[in-house]
């Protein structure tokens, strides 16, 4: 964790500002005397959250699903970023016969006249359809079919610039399993963004990696951020999950920095779990580096939150739906093949369990935290400079790219 003499400072003046202008109080401004975090209105405003998505989820990596949501040539997966309509699209053509045919992302909108294109998974045997007036585009985007669009049986007009009005690109790449989208284009590459969590799991295998078909899936009633924090801190740990803190308790837990907007803590007391004397594989070599009890948690900025385990690691999305709702999903992957026999079900679906009942019992925080956004006595809160430093961190990344 960092240092506990953490250098007051308010957080930055623009989100003072900002906030200040959505809706508050002039008395809930945060006092400038202490680190003091996020105003209300970052919760609960749909201002806030529109600036959001103009700043921090188009200009940042942000991880929309996984490419194994579409394994086939022609699976098309719509999806999207704090509620910006977007469609994941697998080609047919294998650029070269050793790799996967590409995957490509777009805004999900016709070109006509901006119905969502794509509501549901589904496979193409052709092109993609907009089922209101049957235009047509090619897996690379391109606008081939438009009937009658210049008259009765007649699909052009002189003048129509079809070569202009082909699905609108969105950058995309892909780290292990999972797709990232770049809104505003200009980011710099995946790998460099990532580069203190890839360098921090180096002694990791990744490659490894075997996704589990069960996953958790849920909403929950408060704003995306609180999910976010509550992932990165551990102070919560002893009161509200027990059970888990029988096992590996607030003070195993540690914090690490990753000099960017990414933020990590992690636990020394992580154990396998054991069904009938028997416990999953692990990653090879993990003894040579001493972290065969350790777990570690990324939050990876915005509101991507990964991590790893000695048997297993964890993924973990929070988009907005709206200021005081957000869609969670939980993946899981294990280590190798010999992870995911039937026999093995039972041990993977015992940290699944667990993630399940210590989300639960998080929500029920979270959800709480955002009926106290409602009145006009939250002020910003405070942050515990031993055990807070990620949330304080993470809220200052916020402040930052939303003032930009
Ligand atoms: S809106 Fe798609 S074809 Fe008209
Ligand atoms: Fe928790």
């Amino acid at each position: 964790m960092n240092s506990p003499h953490v250098v007051s400072k308010p957080v930055s003046d623009s989100v003072s500002r900002q906030t200040s202008d959505v809706c508050l109080e002039s008395s809930a401004v945060p006092s400038q005397d202490r680190q003091s975090g996020l105003l209300a209105a970052a919760y609960t405003s749909a201002q806030y959250l529109e600036r959001e998505r103009q700043t921090v989820f188009s200009q940042a990596w942000v991880c929309v699903g996984l490419a194994s949501d579409l394994p086939n040539p022609g699976d098309v997966y719509p999806t999207d970023v704090a509620g910006i309509s977007i469609v994941l699209v697998r080609d047919r053509i294998h650029p070269d016969s050793t790799s996967p045919p590409p995957l490509r992302a777009f805004h999900n909108i016709c070109r006509h006249r901006g119905l969502q294109l794509v509501d549901k998974p589904c496979n193409v045997s052709g092109r993609i359809q907009c089922p209101y007036h049957s235009w047509t585009y090619r897996l690379d985007g391109t606008l081939k079919g438009t009937p009658h669009f210049g008259g009765y049986y007649q699909d052009s007009y002189s003048g129509f610039e079809r070569d202009r009005k082909g699905l609108i690109p969105i950058r995309c790449e892909q780290w292990l399993d999972l797709v990232f989208v770049n809104l505003s284009g200009d980011a710099p590459p995946l790998t460099e963004y990532l580069k203190p969590a890839i360098e921090r799991w180096s002694d990791y295998d990744l490659s490894l990696l075997r996704r589990e078909s069960r996953e958790v899936g849920l909403e929950c009633n408060a704003n995306w951020k609180l999910a976010v924090e509550n992932f990165s801190e551990s102070y919560h740990l002893s009161w509200v999950h027990p059970a888990l803190n029988s096992c590996s308790r607030m003070e195993d837990h540690f914090g690490f920095d990753l000099g960017g907007p990414h933020v990590g803590q992690g636990s020394l007391q992580y154990k396998s779990g054991v069904v009938d004397g028997r416990s999953l594989p692990t990653f090879p070599n993990l003894e040579s580096s001493g972290k065969q009890t350790i777990a570690e948690y990324i939050t990876v900025f915005p509101n991507l939150m990964l991590g790893v385990h000695p048997d297993y690691f964890l993924v973990f999305l929070a988009n907005p739906i709206s200021p005081d709702k957000t869609a969670e999903r939980m993946l899981f992957y294990f280590v190798g093949d010999g992870a995911m026999t039937p026999e093995n079900q039972a041990l993977r679906h015992l940290p699944i369990d667990l993630w399940q009942v210590t989300n639960d019992e998080d929500i029920a925080m979270i959800e709480r935290m955002q009926i106290g956004r409602q009145s006009p006595g939250f002020d910003g809160g405070c942050f515990s400079p031993e055990l807070e430093q990620t949330v304080y961190q993470f809220q200052q990344a916020i402040a930052r790219a939303v003032g930009s």
